[in-house]
């Protein structure tokens, strides 16, 4: 089960109250639903979105989620626009972006850890057609590296792509370890001093140009104004630096055209605590507004 991060900095930024009407774009396991649910019932509404189609049918098998008050979507929440439409839910109150993977979707299957041998899929969703394993095997070396240095700020972006492109010349590279071990011997022994994995910053970027992240969340923040009410809250909880930027200048813009007030001066990070209990919050940065 995924555990939420800086759920209870969320909740305090996006005050969800009685009879308000929210929006979860990101529903995963449903941690941070839940705790809003608990404040906007009886009376509120929520919309749930997740582009995994697991996800999404767990939340609608789930006595939790099963209530009238609750409308559960299998969609890339780039398209909140026209799935607001479609349905006709009432403009927002409130939006919780919560972005990256599950802990779930780590052990899925898919190809999203290194640290398991699995195919090289990492598609949240697989009305998505390219696969990490189309990337890797049928990209220019010079695209590879791109993708590497773009996504993952990969500095040995170059040497991974020509070792990745000689090796699967012998043999296409099906697999997470097969990856992992070309990235390996591509970069110094010392890589980053031994701090990370060196194929953390690959699979990163492989995931996320697989998934066109950066695009969705752009796609996202464009369209947020016109889906929620005047005093709107909206949090967003990123994982690098590259969706942090785009969330903090999206954000920054927004407050210069005095539309919105920035809640949060710094981003949100987790507690000591928090760190130590989940690993997986020691990378995460939350920000908010308020629309105006
Ligand atoms: C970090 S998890 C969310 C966890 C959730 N907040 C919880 O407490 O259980 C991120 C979720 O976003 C989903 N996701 C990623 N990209 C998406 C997109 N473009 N549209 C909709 N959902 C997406 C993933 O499938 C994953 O379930």
């Amino acid at each position: 089960m995924h555990i939420p991060v800086l759920l209870k900095e969320v909740v305090a930024v996006l005050d969800p109250k009685p009879k308000e009407v929210f929006i979860d774009a990101t529903f995963g396991d449903g941690g941070h639903s839940t705790e809003i649910l608990k404040k906007i019932l009886p009376g509120g509404k929520l919309l749930a979105i997740d582009w995994d189609k697991d996800a999404a049918e767990r939340a609608k098998k789930s006595v939790n989620f099963q209530k009238p008050e609750i409308t559960i979507v299998n969609e890339n929440y780039a398209s909140l626009l026209e799935i607001v439409k479609k349905i006709k839910f009432p403009k927002a109150d409130g939006l919780i972006v919560d972005l990256g993977f599950s802990t779930g979707q780590l052990e899925s299957g898919r190809g999203f850890s290194f640290l398991k041998n699995e195919p090289l899929d990492m598609r949240f969703s697989k009305d998505n057609e390219l696969t990490a394993a189309e990337v890797i095997n049928g990209f220019t070396e010079k695209d590879l590296a791109d993708i590497f240095f773009e996504y993952g700020e990969e500095r040995f972006s170059r040497r991974i792509a020509k070792e990745i492109f000689k090796e699967r010349k012998k043999k296409r590279i099906l697999t997470t370890l097969e990856l992992a071990e070309i990235i390996k011997h591509s970069v110094p022994q010392n890589y980053e001093r031994k701090r990370i994995h060196p194929a953390t910053r690959v699979f990163q970027a492989l995931r996320i140009y697989v998934n066109s992240e950066l695009e969705n969340l752009k796609t996202l923040l464009a369209g947020m104004e016109s889906i929620l009410n005047s005093g709107g809250r909206v949090a967003i909880i990123s994982f690098h630096s590259l969706e942090d930027r785009i969330v903090k200048n999206y954000f920054k813009e927004l407050e210069k055209e005095d539309k919105a007030k920035i809640l949060t001066k710094k981003p949100i990070i987790a507690s000591e605590e928090e760190v130590r209990n989940n690993p997986k919050s020691r990378s995460a940065k939350l920000r908010a507004i308020i629309l105006k």
